[in-house]
């Protein structure tokens, strides 16, 4: 079979196309506006004026202040600078954070290191649906706990948390009893409960998210998932959380990350974040019908089943299992006839292990091989779908045919 040239990308979860509007507004930034955001003169200033109007920008499309928002190269690395910096910021009030079994890997991968730094990490599990039980969140919390990080929105099955209701178990005031060693009394001391941070990578601009509302004290944004460039991305950090740099230098972005700022992909993401905010309703109502409709009638395949929730779930992801067959021969043939989707993370496609989210989810090892991830967004059309659910039925039966796996 020859690669068709239809292209359609349905991996949207991945990356994102850079947006035309985005690709616009950066390109002076490259040329004539090239300053140093550090440097007096007026380069600098000029770069310096459109870095801080970014920070509002983005900052505004969560409900966050400006000076909450740093800038980072990298979702993984707002993470890591979340996790690390939280972690060493705190250490002498407690050594236990809380993670989920459904985190990403840099999240997942974070958390182990600082294990071996001699920190507690307790990894919550959920239930078939990919969600998180607040009242297992609360029984978690300890008097050592300092934080808790709990993904927004999964990027393997689109599963979207309970966040408002976690971010207020964590944020309920715990009061607790230390014996003083002078007199034998008991003292009361008040102590707030852990931080709370949320990678919302998948969720941001997709589904409407505010700060305040939701209790979140450290949230993780990415800009080439929402049709900014890579290269930048961004950590809110509430006022008055107590975090250690990860990068010193120059004193960049409030002395928590040194580096040289990158100003053209910055101004790209908060562009994107302005497209984003103005379309957000009417793009999710879009791509939820386009999502439904392709749920709805793949799930009339013989033996196929839908992974995550039905209706609390990303607008734009569809996780499908099938039955007897091996979803990477499956992206295979998708590709072949011009469909670009996935088996489900991209940082995990390259991996022979079972997802860890959909062995969280309660699948056999045998189970989680046979998935497909559907992730829409801006220039998917509704034709897209339908050359999909034509030719879908078609490669599984051929699949399962030659399968080992029975059938
Ligand atoms: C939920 C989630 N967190 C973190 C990341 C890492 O993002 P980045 O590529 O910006 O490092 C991804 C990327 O797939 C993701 O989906």
């Amino acid at each position: 079979m020859t690669r068709k040239s239809k292209k359609i990308y349905f991996d949207y979860a991945a990356t994102t196309p850079v947006d035309p509007r985005v690709i616009r507004i950066m390109l002076p930034y490259f040329g004539k506006k090239f300053g140093n955001t550090m440097s007096l003169h007026n380069f600098g200033q000029d770069a310096k004026i459109a870095l801080e109007k970014s920070r509002e920008i983005v900052a505004d499309l969560i409900g966050a202040k400006a000076n909450e928002i740093i800038f980072t190269s990298s979702a993984t690395e707002s993470n890591n600078l979340a996790l690390k910096g939280v972690a060493f910021a705190n250490k002498n009030k407690g050594k236990h954070i809380i993670i989920s079994q459904i985190e990403h890997p840099c999240i997942i991968e974070t958390a182990k290191w600082l294990e071996k730094q001699g920190f507690k990490i307790t990894r919550l599990p959920v239930d078939k649906y990919g969600l998180i039980s607040p009242l297992d969140v609360k029984k978690a919390i300890r008097k050592d706990t300092i934080l808790v990080s709990i993904i927004h929105a999964s990027n393997e099955i689109g599963t979207i948390q309970p966040i408002e209701k976690i971010g207020k178990i964590c944020r309920q005031k715990k009061v607790y009893f230390e014996r003083s060693e002078n007199q034998g009394s008991t003292e009361p001391k008040a102590r707030y409960g852990p931080y709370f941070h949320t990678d919302a990578v998948q969720s941001f601009s997709k589904i409407p998210i505010d700060v305040n509302k939701m209790n979140i004290d450290l949230l993780t944004a990415s800009s080439h998932k929402m049709y900014g460039p890579k290269g930048a991305a961004c950590l809110f950090i509430r006022e008055g959380v107590k975090i250690e740099p990860l990068l010193h230098g120059g004193g960049q972005e409030m002395g928590l990350r040194g580096s040289t700022v990158n100003v053209p992909a910055i101004v790209g993401f908060a562009r994107a974040c302005e497209i984003c905010e103005k379309e957000i309703e009417k793009e999710s109502r879009r791509l939820t019908k386009l999502r439904n409709k392709s749920i709805k009638n793949v799930l009339k395949i013989e033996n196929s089943y839908l992974n995550g929730h039905l209706t609390r779930r990303l607008p734009n992801n569809a996780n499908f299992r099938f039955s007897f067959i091996e979803g990477e021969s499956l992206v295979i043939q998708l590709d072949l006839l011009g469909i670009a989707a996935s088996t489900g993370s991209a940082c995990s496609s390259m991996k022979l292990e079972p997802s860890s989210v959909l062995l969280a989810i309660g699948l056999k090892p045998q189970e989680t091989h046979g998935s497909l991830r559907i992730s829409l967004g801006r220039w998917t059309k509704e034709k897209d779908i339908d050359y999909f659910l034509k030719v879908l039925p078609r490669i599984i039966k051929k699949l399962r045919e030659i399968s080992p796996y029975g059938k």
